[in-house]
């Protein structure tokens, strides 16, 4: 039996169409699981759409359809993008699908009988657009802390989570799990959050329509967030603990952005103790991008598209520049400047050349067939212990989420083979006959090490890693066996390699 890994993405909201902020998180996940896959792992990775709520059912009276009719039309935008960006996920779950309302019912129903949910009144500060209630403490200037637009006062009947009761239990628990929230800072944060102390939580809405009935009581429909983050569960089948609820859960890592971080750290795992499920591993959140400098708004009409982004530069630029750019965890920014820079750089120059460099000399010097390598002199040696010691590296960083750290161990490797040829310089061992051996050597390395490049670049770029790896003679799947040093045949026929990424000579915008 495989050991199995379980990843989620959120699921994202269909009142927006999507843009590099959500493809950011989504990418994240898909790199991790391919990583996963390919050392070896049973992986279920799970994305999908958030379709209740107050705002959905807002802007689909405005666009004069029905809430589902406005889901139906903006999820499809978001399945394309997934599409056009390679992500492989395993299932794709929508909140209006009747396996994940079921499951839902069933989990408030739970909780309920248990006693932590009960009816009560609620009044206090309501922030619309971010869907929260804040209290008056909370406030910043009598506005909405998250997103400074102003707030109601709300009055109504409503359903409480009695998060109170779970608060000692819950610091207790992210005080013994150092890993359980990431990065480190972040953690810190919802450490004070907690110590300030849990109120309970309103879980219940009748002011609007678009949502889950609360079971027994249809003048309620279930708070968004206990809706949407029961999704993580609902798609393993849930409440059925068998299947892939028995196989998957607990789940390894939620990977979401840094605002819905106390949404996963503090609500989800309260209403699972509650429900007395295991919690999550790891709820890791990341930082959020600029661009060019200021923050991504539709009124600032800087919103970047994805695809416009994919079409321009390849979707494997992207995914790169994406995860390379800025350590997963720490805020960013976008520029086109930036991107055409690391596609220059680190793809055009240092990935592409290397491929290029090794596989003309190949051609030339050995008609396109892998040699037999001689015995290694200390500077093959050395080359070869960097891409060893490599795998062993990125393997330590992936499971830190640690996705632009991974990729600059790889530019290591890769560097190494530029300079390896450099100090080596294959052209004068040529002129020699009696150095044919030692050419044989050097021919051997470079591609065996970027054989290995290429076998962990198919979790970040699959689409090139295919490509160069076509281009070795390697036509084997990128897995866990592949990673070994050694396995490139003699003999194997090898392709001139054609640029991977052409360099981008023109001005960007
Ligand atoms: N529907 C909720 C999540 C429910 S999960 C049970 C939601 N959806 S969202 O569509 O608004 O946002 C989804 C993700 O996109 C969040 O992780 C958020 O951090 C991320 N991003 C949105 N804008 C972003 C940036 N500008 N930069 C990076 N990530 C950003 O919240």
């Amino acid at each position: 039996m495989n050991r199995t890994y379980y990843i989620t993405t959120p699921i994202y909201y269909v009142n927006d169409v999507p843009h590099i902020g959500h493809a950011y998180t989504t990418l994240a996940a898909d790199v991790l699981a391919r990583y996963k896959k390919m050392r070896g792992y049973d992986v279920f990775f799970l994305t999908g759409s958030d379709e209740h709520g107050q705002k959905v059912e807002k802007a689909a009276n405005s666009a004069g359809e029905t809430p589902l009719e406005l889901a139906d039309r903006v999820v499809k935008r978001f399945q394309s993008l997934w599409e056009r960006l390679d992500i492989d996920y395993t299932d794709f779950i929508r909140t209006t699908q009747e396996r994940h309302k079921k499951g839902v019912s069933h989990l408030f129903t739970k909780v309920m009988e248990k006693g932590d949910i009960y009816l009560g009144e609620y009044e206090d500060w309501y922030c619309t657009p971010c869907e929260a209630f804040w209290t008056e403490t909370q406030l910043m200037d009598g506005k909405c802390p998250d997103c400074n637009r102003p707030v109601d006062k709300l009055k109504e009947e409503s359903y409480f989570f009695r998060m109170s009761k779970y608060q000692d239990q819950l610091l207790a628990h992210i005080e013994a799990n150092p890993d359980f929230i990431q990065p480190k800072s972040r953690r810190n944060e919802i450490i004070s959050f907690v110590k300030e102390g849990l109120r309970d939580l309103s879980v219940s809405r009748t002011s609007f329509t678009w949502g889950i009935p609360v079971p027994g009581n249809d003048k309620h429909v279930i708070y968004v967030w206990f809706d949407a983050l029961t999704n993580y569960i609902t798609a393993l089948g849930y409440p059925d603990e068998a299947g892939n609820f028995g196989t998957y859960w607990p789940v390894d890592v939620h990977l979401i952005g840094k605002d819905i971080l106390r949404f996963h750290a503090v609500y989800w795992p309260t209403f699972l103790m509650a429900a007395e499920l295991p919690l999550p591993r790891k709820v890791f959140a990341h930082g959020w991008w600029t661009v060019e400098g200021q923050k991504m708004s539709k009124s600032l009409q800087n919103v970047v598209e994805p695809n416009m982004l994919i079409e321009k530069y390849g979707v494997d630029a992207v995914r790169y520049f994406l995860l390379r750019e800025v350590p997963f965890g720490l805020d960013g920014d976008f520029s086109h400047t930036a991107l055409v820079h690391r596609i220059n750089s680190d793809l055009a120059n240092d990935l592409g050349n290397l491929l290029s460099r090794s596989t003309a000399m190949t051609s030339k010097y050995f008609g396109g067939v892998v040699p037999e390598p001689a015995a290694l002199q200390e500077i093959d040696e050395a080359y070869r212990a960097k891409t060893v010691e490599m795998v062993h590296q990125v393997d330590g960083l992936m499971d830190e989420q640690a996705f632009s750290k991974a990729l600059q161990c790889i530019w290591e490797v890769i560097s190494a083979g530029n300079k390896y040829i450099d100090e080596t310089a294959p052209w004068t061992l040529a002129k020699d006959p009696d150095k044919k051996d030692r050419l044989a050597t050097v021919m051997y390395c470079l591609l065996e090490s970027q054989r290995i490049v290429n076998t962990l670049l198919s979790a970040f770029m699959p689409k090139t890693a295919v490509k160069a790896l076509s281009c070795l003679g390697w036509t084997s799947p990128a897995n866990d066996t592949a990673l070994a040093w050694g396995l490139l045949a003699p003999g194997t026929v090898i392709a001139k390699a054609e640029p991977l990424f052409p360099r981008i000579e023109e001005k960007p915008e």
